[in-house]
Order: structure tokens, then C-alpha cells, then sequence
């Protein structure tokens, strides 16, 4: 917690590290209150050092001794100030020991070494290392650990930290110690120790070399009823990227380990993943589809950082994307082909477009705006967003659409061969795959430099007697923070034409045969692409696929966007035309509810638009996880994100009356849907099952909206009988939003039967809190529920921010009494905890959009969050840069 004046870090700063260590010897004597960390590190002159002295980062750490070369060095030997240890003059090899004393149960951050519900476990990225003990704690700086763990031993029966066990055994007064040895090079950032009292479920597994490989997930007592789909994915993680790319597990021993006190999902120490509980736990009983999705998902992410971002790390926190967005890319492609349909591939696929919609789109477009490769940043930890992981992924997605999957592996086999155990950057990779396809990408080189979402405009022309269509393209991307000017960037533009009855078109262009999709190369401002052979009038399917990270603007009438939802064969072009179809209704209805008091009696939707959704929700040859996806409307946020000027209650009142509406003049087709998508049997999460679910669920959803009695029976014999928790909790939430008394019967009866479940805790909290019907007094009244406590990451979120961010209507309260909430709260959390709070106080990014009346209050209670005389650099950055 500082008072001054935070410090910028600018990428171009760069300087190699004056000191590399070769190895590091660590021995903790693990004690909540006062734990000793002695470290032993060699280390040896940088050759390419610009600098001179060794420099070692520390924070809330206690020096206790110090030694170079077996000498106790004194206050004169060195300097310690701003969380900076210099020594001025050393030699060229040096042996440092260094006495730490720091201390893990008050350590609230859940960065460094840290104490949860009894036991240790530590989160070294990125900064967290140098709160143990005093290294250089840069990722360029790689070495090779040996740790020796000592402990008591009933009170922490499992010691553990990366790569192979070396010996074990047991000491004097009760304790007993484990030593283990990580065979590769690593950053600190990879370090991890876990001091506990768990259990775990383990299995061999023989990996493609024919080695066996021990693999472990351990759990609290009483959990590992819920750790057979984690290990699960573990294995099929392993095993494809043993497929896909030729990319083995390089350890004898692969472990994770489950903390509900962690700030973010997950973390892929070497050898030694620790996640949070949200992300290993699951049985049918407690966990949704989308809960055992996100595990399968975050823990093949977790797994394939072992090769992208372990053994190829970067060279300095600007590079995270070079790590995160490929390895976000690779875990979407497990994702997709775990499914393995066609259909399949498409729905994960609008998953992607949604997300980027949602969170990154608004990211792009706000004062948080940044480069997918940041050019600077006041706290590092600010900056794992949605740019540097999903839209990094975008990015590396795009080489694949360029250079095809085999190009694309070609380029990975190239940057592996180049730069195994290196810390590099994303120009590295970039010229690996330009390299291995024989590709110029210097133009490429912007979607890593500039900031903000490019906008894409189309306009085609056919030329009847010619039998031509001029496609011509234009690119342009708004001014962001430090960069008001763009250049085109190159951006890889899918299209087809579709024909009057649906079908798609041969391709020719510039006389080049193109199948029936053409990935169109966009590198000017402007460009025209010539189709021939065009027999009559197409409609154009632009951006199939989402091709590019990119707003596609206009081109489109009404009768395109039916005909291209009716017919285009691809389906996320097909899901986009409905998407479209929706949000220029909503828009509209919106702008009629905010005109209009007495807005929802007079409000109406067109039959042409109700009827292209009937259409889609009773074709049974489509899945019904891709029906669900079509029939859910953009969100109030993505609505809100159109809008210049915006009145979070017109939104609300525009999508909640086309909700009803839907609800009402689709009723027959949505009880037959419910119907015909019960999913009898053992629940099984596979994507075909969870599909059916999700119909069936959006249909009591739909027809709650506007409730009826047979409606709210339905929901309420759903809550009864269910066997699963995506059924349950889909209930549960169709009674509360329904706001029909048998929602609070049913709330206590969930709470009753779950108080043991801490994840399912924080569903109940969370269905309450982005609730349209639950104010900022009933979240108060949360507030003070014996399960309520700031101090847990996943709890203060399933609350405090699901209301700040994800119930627009109550937050936004005219009186301003939801912004005084968030401000309060965010001061509350900053003093435990930086990192969450930081995250909850970007709930206020996009404060100039909203209507006066709202933006004044939002910049009252920025300014009051600003003006705070203690506040962590985490939290000053992002009100800082709101506020600027
Ligand atoms: N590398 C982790 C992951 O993406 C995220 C860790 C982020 N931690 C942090 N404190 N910022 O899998
Ligand atoms: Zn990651």
C-alpha cells in the first residue's frame, strides 16, 4: 500500500538483466505466523548486461541475513529502499544466501505465500515471488530450483512444489520435510510450494513415448467426489496436444491442486498447478454444464502453458499475450475438437464472438484501452485482461486462418525449434510463423501495437452484365488512449456468396478458383476484390467464421439478414444474421422505452422477426445447442455498447419486453421445445446433453418472462425434481426472475440443502445478485448473511461485483446509490486485497456513456475512490485512467 505517486514501466525501457542465476536452493520452515525462507542462489554476469549491480526485488518481506560469497554483508554492503535490494560492486560469479522472514496468514493478497482455510499455497505471477524471498523476479531470469520443505507433520501431512520428489522423511518436534527438484529452467514466476492437509485422486498415465506418468489432483477432505472430470480433462489435454502438435509432457509427475481462496482461475506452476476450486470441482450434483465446460477448458489451459509459457516464456510482462493469447487459442481448439462436430466447432465459436462482445469490445473502446502487447502500465496485474487473452487469441487464430492449419503448425514446430527453454516476445513468434510459410507479416505487426477494435465496412455490387460482384472493403479504427492515429492493420476477411435460394456460390476472384469460402487478404484502407462467374444478385456472408477481431458495420438490409439466418451454411455468420436481426429491434424498442414513460404497454415487435425465430427453434435439424445460441438476444451490456448516450433502464425494459413477448407468442413451440429436450437418464455433461439443456432452459426462461400459472409450475417441478444443478439452478433462477413468492421458498430450500458447498454458495448469492428484482438494500441484506465475507475472492465476486456488473438496471439506480456501493466496496477490498478490488473498480470504465444525470454520480464516486490517501497502484491505475 503506497501513498505517492505511482510509477509508469514502459516496455522501450527494456534492459537485460545485469545478473543471470543459474541455480536457486530454497528452505522453507512453513509457520503461519513466521515463516523462514533461506535461499541459496549462484549467479554469474549477464555478458549482455548494460547494468552493473545485482538487483533483487523484495515486498513485505523481513531481511534477516545476507551473504555473498560467505560473507555477512552489512548496511554498507548494500541498499534497500522502494522494494529494491542493490548490491553496488560484485563479482563476476556470486553465491548469495539470503534469511527471509515473512508472514503467510496475514498475508491477505493471496500474492506470494499465503495461508487458506488452514493451508499454504503460494501465486507467484507475476510479481509474487519477490513476497518470499529477495530474487530477481523478472521472467528473463531463468533457473534451476531445488526445494526443501519442512513442516509439522500432522498439521501439513502434504508437501509439495515443482517437478520430481527427491526424498522425504521426518524430522524432531513432530515435523518432517520433503525435498524436490525441478530438472528445468524456470522464471520465479513458475515457483509453487503447497503445505497441506489434502487428498487426491491419482492415476499412471502412459504418455505417446511409452513413459509413464504420475498424474494427481488433490483436493480437501470430503472433495474427491469431485475430482474425477479435472482428471479427466487432464488426460485428454495430454493427449492432444501429444496429437496436435507433437508436444509431450516433459515430467514424470503432473499435479493440481484446488484452493478457494485464489484470485484468479488457475496457475501453471511448473509441475505444480494450483487452481481455484471453481476450476477442478464438479459432480453432477453441484456443478452446471458451463461449470464442467470451464473446468475441461481451464485446466487443458493450464496444461498446455507447460510448453506455451514454461518452457517458451517471455521476456518481460509486456509479452504476457505472447503466452496467454496462444495458449487461450490452443485451449479453444481443444475445446472445439473435444466436440468434435461441425456444429460443435461453430457454437464454441459464438462462445468466443460473445465474449469478446461482451467484455473486450467495451475493453478496447474504454480508458483501459491497450495494445494486445501493452506499450506501458502501472501495475502488471492489471493488465491479465480480455485484450491480452482473448483478443492475443484472436490474433493467433488469424495466422491459422492465413496460413491453414498446417501452416499454422509448421510455424509452432519453427518457434519451439528456435526458442525452447528462452524468454522471447511476440515479434518472436510472429517471425516463426512468417518464416515458416515464407510470409512477409511485417504488416501483421500492428494487431500487437495498436489498441482499439478496427471497424469493417462492405459494400458489394453486381454486375448483371458482366457476371461480376465487386466486393470493396474498408477499414478504419477509432483513436484510443496515447494513440490517436491508426494504420490499416491486415486483416483476413472470410466470405462467401450465397445465391437466391440459400445455396453458396462457386468462387472465382481475381481469377483464382476459392471453393465457396474466400479468405480475402484486407491490408489498405480501401480494397476491391472482384468475383466472376456471378450469375445473379448474392447476398454477401462477410467475416464467416468471425475471421477477425473486428466490428462489422451496416452493408446489410433487413431481407439479407433473414435470408443469410434462414440459409448461410456457416453457422456463425447464420447466428450473427440473428444477433443483427435483434439488436436493431432492441435498439429501436430502447429508444421508444427511454421516450416514452408508460414505454412498455406501446412497445411491439414484428411478425417477420418472431416468425424467423420460430423458424429456427422448431428445426430439428439443427442442435440444439446451436437453436439456444440463435434464440438468446445480445445482452443488456452489448445493447448498452450501441448506444452513445445510454439509459440502462430503457435497455432493460426494451430486452425484458422482447423476452416476454418472445415468451408469449412462441409459447406452444417453447413447451414443445421444453418437452422434447429433457434429457432423462444419468445427467452426463457431454456437449450434445448440455445442449439440450440449454434449449429446454432458455424455453422456461422465456416463458417465465412472462409468467403465467402452467409457466411457474413448470419451473417450480423442474426446481423439485431435478437431479442436476444445471436444471436446478436454471429453475431457481426462472422463479426468482419471475418475482412470484415461491422464488424466496425455493432460495431457502437451495440454501439449505447446499450450505456445505461453498461453489454452490456462491451460485445462490450470485442468481440473487444479478437479479433484476434484487435492489442495492436486498444486496445489503446479503451482505450481512453469516456465508457473506469480502475476504474470499469467489464470494465477494458472486456478490459485490455480479451486482455491480451484472445487473445494469438495479446498479444504475437514478439516485446514484449503486455507484456509493461500488466506491465503498472497492475501498473495503482494496485493503485486503488489491487485485480483486482492482477488478470490481473497472465496473466504472465505461462511465461516459451514461445518460448526465448517471455520469456525474459515476465521476463523484470515482473521484472518491481516487481521492483515497491509502490506495494500492492497482486500483490508483484503473480510477486514474477512468478519471483522465
Ligand atoms: N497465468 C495464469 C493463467 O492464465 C494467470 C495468473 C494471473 N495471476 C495474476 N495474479 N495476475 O493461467
Ligand atoms: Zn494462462
Amino acid at each position: 500500500m503506497r501513498t505517492d505517486t505511482p510509477q509508469t514501466i514502459f516496455r522501450k525501457d527494456y534492459t537485460p538483466p545485469s545478473y543471470l542465476v543459474d541455480t536457486v536452493e530454497l528452505g522453507f520452515d512453513l509457520d503461519p505466523a513466521r515463516t523462514i525462507v533461506a535461499s541459496r542462489l549462484t549467479l554469474r554476469r549477464n555478458p549482455a548486461a548494460t547494468t552493473r549491480g545485482i538487483e533483487l526485488h523484495g515486498e513485505d518481506i523481513e531481511l534477516v541475513a545476507l551473504r555473498l560469497n560467505g560473507k555477512l554483508l552489512g548496511k554498507r554492503d548494500y541498499t534497500l529502499a522502494n522494494n529494491l535490494l542493490t548490491i553496488r560492486s560484485a563479482p563476476d560469479d556470486v553465491v548469495l544466501e539470503i534469511e527471509t522472514l515473512c508472514a503467510p496468514d496475514k498475508n491477505t493478497t493471496l500474492s506470494g505465500l499465503y495461508v487458506s482455510n488452514g493451508n499454504f499455497f503460494t501465486q507467484c505471477e507475476a510479481e509474487g515471488f519477490r513476497r518470499i524471498t529477495f530474487f530477481p523476479d523478472r521472467p528473463d531470469v531463468m533457473a534451476k530450483f531445488t526445494v526443501m520443505l519442512r513442516a509439522d507433520k500432522a498439521r501439513y501431512p502434504v508437501l509439495l512444489s515443482n517437478g520430481n520428489l527427491l526424498e522425504e522423511g521426518d524430522l524432531d518436534d513432530g515435523r518432517h520435510y520433503a525435498l524436490w527438484e525441478d530438472p528445468f529452467k524456470k522464471p520465479s514466476y513458475l515457483f509453487a510450494l503447497v503445505a497441506a492437509q489434502l487428498v487426491c485422486q491419482e492415476e499412471t498415465f502412459r504418455l505417446a513415448d511409452g513413459r509413464d506418468a504420475l498424474l494427481q489432483v488433490w483436493v480437501e477432505d470430503g472433495n474427491l467426489d469431485k475430482t474425477d472430470y479435472a482428471m479427466q480433462s487432464l488426460k485428454h489435454s495430454i493427449r492432444w496436444d501429444e496429437e496436435k502438435y507433437g508436444l509431450e509432457l516433459d515430467l514424470d509427475r503432473f499435479m493440481i491442486v484446488a484452493t478457494s481462496d485464489f484470485n484468479m482461475g488457475a496457475m501453471e506452476n511448473k509441475g505444480l498447478n494450483i487452481f481455484n476450486t471453481k476450476f477442478v470441482l464438479a459432480n453432477p450434483r453441484v456443478a452446471t454444464d458451463i461449470d464442467f465446460q470451464g473446468i475441461e477448458a481451464v485446466v487443458a489451459h493450464e496444461y498446455f502453458h507447460n510448453w506455451t509459457g514454461n518452457r517458451v516464456t517471455c521476456r518481460d510482462w509486456f509479452q504476457l499475450s505472447l503466452k496467454e493469447g496462444l495458449t487461450v487459442f490452443r485451449d479453444q481448439e481443444f475445446t472445439a475438437d473435444m466436440i468434435g462436430t461441425a456444429t460443435g466447432r461453430a457454437v464454441t465459436r459464438i462462445d468466443q464472438v460473445r465474449t469478446l462482445r461482451q467484455a473486450q469490445f467495451p475493453e478496447d473502446a474504454g480508458p483501459m484501452a491497450h495494445p494486445v502487447r501493452p506499450d506501458s502500465f502501472v501495475e502488471i496485474n492489471n493488465f491479465y485482461t480480455v485484450t491480452v487473452y482473448e483478443k492475443g487469441a484472436e490474433v493467433v487464430r488469424m495466422y491459422q486462418t492465413l496460413f491453414g492449419v498446417d501452416g499454422f503448425r509448421k510455424g509452432m514446430d519453427l518457434y519451439f525449434a528456435r526458442h525452447d527453454e528462452q524468454a522471447v516476445e511476440c515479434d518472436d513468434f510472429r517471425r516463426a510463423m512468417a518464416d515458416a510459410n515464407n510470409r512477409e507479416l511485417g504488416q501483421f505487426e500492428r494487431w500487437y501495437s495498436q489498441a482499439g477494435t478496427p471497424v469493417l465496412r462492405f459494400e458489394g455490387r453486381w454486375d448483371e452484365a458482366a457476371q461480376t460482384y465487386t466486393l470493396t472493403l474498408f477499414q478504419s479504427c477509432p483513436a484510443t488512449p496515447g494513440q490517436p492515429e491508426k494504420l490499416p492493420f491486415h486483416i483476413p476477411v472470410a466470405v462467401g456468396l450465397l445465391d437466391a435460394a440459400g445455396a453458396d456460390m462457386a468462387l472465382v476472384v481475381d481469377g483464382q478458383q476459392r471453393g465457396t469460402t474466400a479468405v480475402l487478404e484486407l491490408t489498405e484502407a480501401e480494397q476491391t476484390f472482384v468475383f466472376t462467374g456471378v450469375t445473379g444478385q448474392p447476398v454477401a456472408s462477410v467475416l464467416r467464421d468471425f475471421s477477425a477481431p473486428v466490428i462489422l458495420q451496416g452493408g446489410y438490409t433487413d431481407a439479407d439478414l433473414l435470408h443469410l439466418f434462414s440459409h448461410d451454411s456457416d453457422p456463425v455468420n447464420r447466428w450473427e444474421a440473428g444477433q443483427r436481426l435483434a439488436m436493431e429491434r432492441l435498439l429501436k424498442l430502447t429508444g421508444e422505452a427511454g421516450a416514452n414513460d408508460d414505454a412498455a404497454a406501446s412497445l411491439n415487435l414484428d411478425e417477420t422477426f418472431i416468425e424467423a425465430l420460430r423458424k429456427i427453434l422448431v428445426d430439428e435439424t439443427l442442435d440444439p445447442a446451436f437453436r439456444e445460441q440463435c434464440l438468446t438476444l445480445p445482452s443488456e451490456s452489448m445493447v448498452a455498447e450501441q448506444l452513445e448516450c445510454v439509459d440502462p433502464l430503457a435497455v432493460h425494459i426494451a430486452r425484458q419486453f422482447v423476452r416476454a413477448d418472445l415468451g408469449t407468442r412462441l409459447r406452444n413451440e417453447l413447451l414443445a421445445q421444453y418437452e422434447a429436450n429433457a434429457t432423462p437418464g444419468p445427467y452426463s455433461p457431454d456437449a450434445a446433453s448440455a445442449g439440450k439443456r440449454a434449449l429446454k432452459n432458455l424455453a422456461l426462461a422465456y416463458l417465465n418472462a412472462a409468467p403465467d400459472a402452467a409457466s411457474v409450475a413448470l419451473a417450480q417441478r423442474q426446481f423439485d425434481e431435478a437431479d442436476n444443478m444445471t436444471d436446478r439452478a436454471a429453475a431457481l433462477s426462472a422463479l426468482v426472475a419471475a418475482r412470484v413468492p415461491q422464488a424466496a421458498d425455493a432460495l431457502a430450500v437451495f440454501y439449505d440443502e447446499f450450505q456445505n458447498e461453498a461453489l454452490v454458495v456462491d451460485k445462490w448469492f450470485a442468481m440473487q445478485a444479478l437479479s433484476p428484482t434484487t435492489d442495492l438494500a436486498a444486496v445489503r441484506a446479503l451482505m450481512t448473511h453469516p456465508a457473506f465475507t469480502l475476504r474470499n475472492p469467489n464470494r465477494a465476486r458472486s456478490l459485490v461485483a455480479m451486482f455491480c456488473v451484472n445487473n445494469p438496471v438495479q446498479f444504475h439506480a437514478p439516485d446514484g446509490s449503486g455507484y456509493a456501493f461500488w466506491a465503498e466496496q472497492v475501498i473495503a477490498l482494496d485493503a485486503l486485497n488489491p487485485q480483486v478490488a482492482s477488478r470490481l473498480a473497472r465496473a466504472m470504465d465505461r462511465w461516459r456513456r451514461y445518460a448526465p444525470a448517471l455520469q456525474w454520480q459515476m465521476r463523484e464516486a470515482l473521484q472518491k475512490v481516487a481521492g483515497q490517501v491509502k490506495l494500492s497502484n492497482d486500483v490508483r491505475e484503473i480510477v486514474g485512467k477512468a478519471l483522465a
